[in-house]
């Protein structure tokens, strides 16, 4: 068992020479110092050896391993020294690691500040469903059979509900429609939302973009308020200088109809750029909800969200609103 032990020492304080890091040195005192290691493993031998020669053995069992646990703590301190470590080193007053920061989508964030704006003005919010039947989207706003805006070539039909064709919405316009429904004027709302329509996408073209619809339904309403409404969103969101114009234009909720273009600055020039429709509701509108054309008047109008977007932030195409690229989105 002597000539056991010394071998035993020999190859472990030459293994222990070779172990390079903290690692190693760790897993090589698992290996002959642990509770299952070498040494632990010739205890049971003792047992075997003659009880004249026990002391000596004893003693020497004892010797070799002070010398693994010397050389094991010498070896260690060496390893870290010399700066070789197995696990991964903390330096704990390192700042942490940056997480990136999420956001809001521009297009969102529009509509929130548009949302602010009118709410400024006690319009409140009112939304529809984006699947939507012939009646909302087309009747009621006094688009009859027949009409050209029906054709299946400029929108998205879906299929049929208790006898009337569902399509996707293509104008937020639908909304007006259905407060009017459940709600007695004075009415005053807003409605940002999606709408859909077969065009091929390109820069400017995209089959679902978003506006943003208005309506106000009440006693005595006439174009001032319409334009002094459209004026005060102009200068609150393109800022003091911005302007509104309304070229005479005709839609079948409206009479009179009109564009809108509003003159805001883009890249330090100020320039007038198309961003909608408006009119007073056309008194067949009113009636086809139960409301009196002769009691109460209303003006509406609805607005391109991404256009109002693009503009005021120099976006140049449209898609790239719905690539969800965050090298993109992370400009605004
Ligand atoms: N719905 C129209 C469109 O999508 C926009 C519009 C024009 C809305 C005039 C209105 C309005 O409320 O009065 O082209």
């Amino acid at each position: 068992m002597l000539a056991e032990l010394e071998e035993l020492k020999t190859v472990a304080l030459t293994e222990l020479a070779a172990a390079a890091d903290l690692k190693a040195v760790e897993s090589w005192r698992i290996a002959y110092l642990g509770s299952k290691g070498r040494l632990k493993g010739m205890m049971p031998q003792l047992k075997t050896v003659s009880k004249e020669d026990k002391p000596a053995v004893g003693k020497r069992l004892n010797e070799v391993k002070v010398a693994l646990e010397q050389g094991f703590e010498s070896r260690k301190a060496e390893v870290a020294d010399s700066g070789v470590t197995g696990g991964p080193q903390v330096d704990v007053t390192q700042p942490g690691a940056d997480l990136p920061e999420g956001r809001r989508h521009v297009l969102s964030r529009t509509i929130d500040e548009i949302v602010d704006i009118f709410g400024r003005m006690g319009f409140t919010t009112a939304a529809g469903p984006e699947v939507e039947d012939e009646w909302h989207n087309f009747t009621a706003l006094n688009i009859p059979a027949g009409h050209p805006a029906r054709d299946p070539i400029d929108n998205f039909f879906m299929g049929e509900q208790e006898g009337s064709r569902t399509l996707l919405r293509t104008q937020t316009s639908t909304v007006q429609i259905r407060t009017l429904e459940k709600q007695k004027p004075p009415v005053r709302i807003i409605a940002c939302g999606r709408v859909y329509r077969p065009d091929t996408h390109d820069a400017t073209h995209y089959s679902m973009f978003h506006q943003v619809e208005g309506l106000c339904v009440d006693r005595g309403i006439s174009m001032v308020d319409l334009k002094t409404t459209l004026f005060q969103f102009a200068r609150a969101y393109f800022g003091p200088e911005a302007e509104v114009r309304m070229r005479p234009s005709f839609f079948p909720f409206t009479e009179p109809s009109a564009e809108v273009d509003m003159k805001m600055k883009i890249k330090g020039e100020w320039q007038w750029i198309e961003i909608g429709g408006c009119g007073m509701v056309d008194p067949n509108v009113l009636e086809a909800v139960g409301v009196d054309p002769e009691e109460f008047t209303g003006f509406a109008f609805g607005l391109g969200i991404e256009r109002v977007a693009m503009r005021k932030y120099g976006i140049s195409d449209i898609r790239w609103l719905y690539e969800n690229d965050v090298r993109f989105l992370n400009q605004f």
